[in-house]
């Protein structure tokens, strides 16, 4: 049998330990699979002495992370600290730099750095593997990198928070608002106390830039993500949007735009969207992740599953450490990243769909007039129209629209319209509609 694969850990909280304990559980049908024993060398974290539910006794323990990077006795460095920068990024570089392969988990990490640590892994013909930085336990960067390479990946989108869809999902099933809702995903440990990466769509942002990279062969463009969260969503936009045949679904969406010029355009989103009971990621419900890519031969190919938590996480992981043991480098984003160079962002407005619109309005007359005007004045015809009848004299009432099929600029320039009326009690909510 060849030579161990020696392996460093720096971070042993959560995924950590469900590292230790996945290559402890399963080690004889690792190096039965990958040829290889697989050998923590030495860790690393900030408390030496916290029990981690893990003996930690038969590794070496380092202080200084980064030194880890520089160890005679590690091939490769299992990086599951978080943070896009700081101790992180400076270990990634390092080790990278020393000819070390580099796994992680850090999505926010791969979104901001990927090209450029890409580039040096490359440079130092070394792997850097991120399978786990995106949707925790499916295997979707590993089914793009290879089972569907070969298709020209028309549109990849899915539910790539799990707080969202939890969040999102009970609603439904409860009929809760998003406040209440969310105090209860935090009792539960499905929201973090701050919750704001994952409510405000950052952390779907982050895992639609690498996979739009990987489908699109384009320079990871996290700043390029348009993301709007679910904070604005209301129980009532959920009962809404059933009645008319939807659920709600925090959706992140990538594809491909032709330019007049020849040039092609990316449009990456993060938005909640109503999606249509007949599609499948109508059913993906509580904390679970889904992919769907659309491949020009494959066909639509859905990837589902847990997209956090220990143990699929360190599933994750390791499945990255088998394919190092194997020797299976390649390109980290599929294509060689000299050939991966930034792409023009695409303009929204450009796209032609159907949009569920909400406003909350004064208990007035002639609020649904200047609405309705506003409509027909930016072109947009009004499908279907529910008004919520008013709950007390003088309160707020609910209008909730569906626009035909049209151009999506049209839709901002009707809410442009109506900025600033004082007929509205909070600003409109437009969703766009995902059908089957
Ligand atoms: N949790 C999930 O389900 C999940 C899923 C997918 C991806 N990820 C990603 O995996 C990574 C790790 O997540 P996690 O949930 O395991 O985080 P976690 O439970 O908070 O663990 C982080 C670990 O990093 C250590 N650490 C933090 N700052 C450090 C520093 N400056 N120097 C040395 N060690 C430091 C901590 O040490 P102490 O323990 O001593 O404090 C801890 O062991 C993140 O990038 C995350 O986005 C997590």
């Amino acid at each position: 049998m060849a030579e161990p694969l020696r392996i460093a850990l720096a971070g042993l909280g959560t995924v950590g330990a469900g590292v230790i304990r996945l290559l402890e559980t399963n080690a004889a049908l690792l190096r039965a699979r990958s040829g290889r024993e697989m050998r923590i060398a030495a860790v690393s974290a900030r408390e030496r002495h916290k029990d981690r539910g893990v003996d930690l006794s038969p590794f070496a323990w380092v202080d200084d992370m980064a030194e880890l990077a520089a160890r005679d006795d590690v091939d490769v460095v299992v990086e599951l600290v978080g943070g896009s920068d700081g101790p992180a990024l400076a270990l990634a570089r390092k080790a990278i730099a020393s000819g070390k392969a580099l796994v992680t988990a850090n999505k926010a990490m791969v979104a901001h750095h990927g090209a450029e640590l890409a580039a040096a892994a490359e440079r130092a013909g070394t792997a850097l593997k991120f399978e786990a930085a995106v949707a925790g336990g499916i295997p979707v960067v590993k089914a793009l990198r290879e089972g569907a390479a070969a298709n020209a990946i028309g549109r990849i989108y899915g539910i790539l928070n799990g707080t969202s869809n939890y969040i999102l999902s009970t609603m439904e099933a409860t009929g809760a608002g998003f406040d209440e809702t969310l105090a209860e995903a935090q009792r539960k440990g499905f929201a973090e106390a701050d919750p704001a990466f994952d409510i405000e769509g950052t952390d779907a942002a982050h895992k639609l830039a690498i996979l739009a990279a990987i489908c699109f062969g384009a320079e990871v463009d996290f700043a390029g993500v348009t993301c709007e969260g679910i904070t604005r969503v209301r129980a009532e936009d959920i009962a809404r949007a059933d009645t008319l045949g939807y659920v709600v679904r925090l959706i992140g969406m990538a594809d491909l735009e032709p330019g007049e010029d020849g040039t092609t355009a990316l449009l990456q989103r993060v938005r909640p969207c109503l999606v249509s009971k007949g599609h499948p990621l109508a059913h993906v419900t509580g904390a679970t992740n889904a992919v769907v890519a659309e491949g020009n031969f494959s066909g639509r190919l859905l990837f589902q599953g847990a997209g956090a938590g220990a143990g699929p996480t360190a599933s994750a992981v390791v499945a990255d450490l088998i394919d190092i043991a194997r020797g299976e480098i390649g390109a980290p984003f599929s294509i060689p990243s000299a050939e991966m160079a930034p792409m023009p962002r695409a303009e929204a407005g450009h796209r032609t769909g159907r949009t569920y619109l909400r406003f909350t309005v004064a208990d007035r007359p002639g609020v649904l007039a200047e609405m309705t005007a506003a409509m027909r004045d930016a072109g947009v015809s009004i499908e279907s129209l529910i008004q919520q009848g008013r709950q007390e004299e003088g309160g707020e009432v609910l209008v909730a629209m569906v626009a035909h099929e049209g151009p999506e600029r049209n839709v901002q320039h009707a809410l442009e319209l109506l900025r600033g009326s004082d007929s509205f009690t909070a600003p409109p909510l437009s969703m766009q509609i995902l059908g089957d």
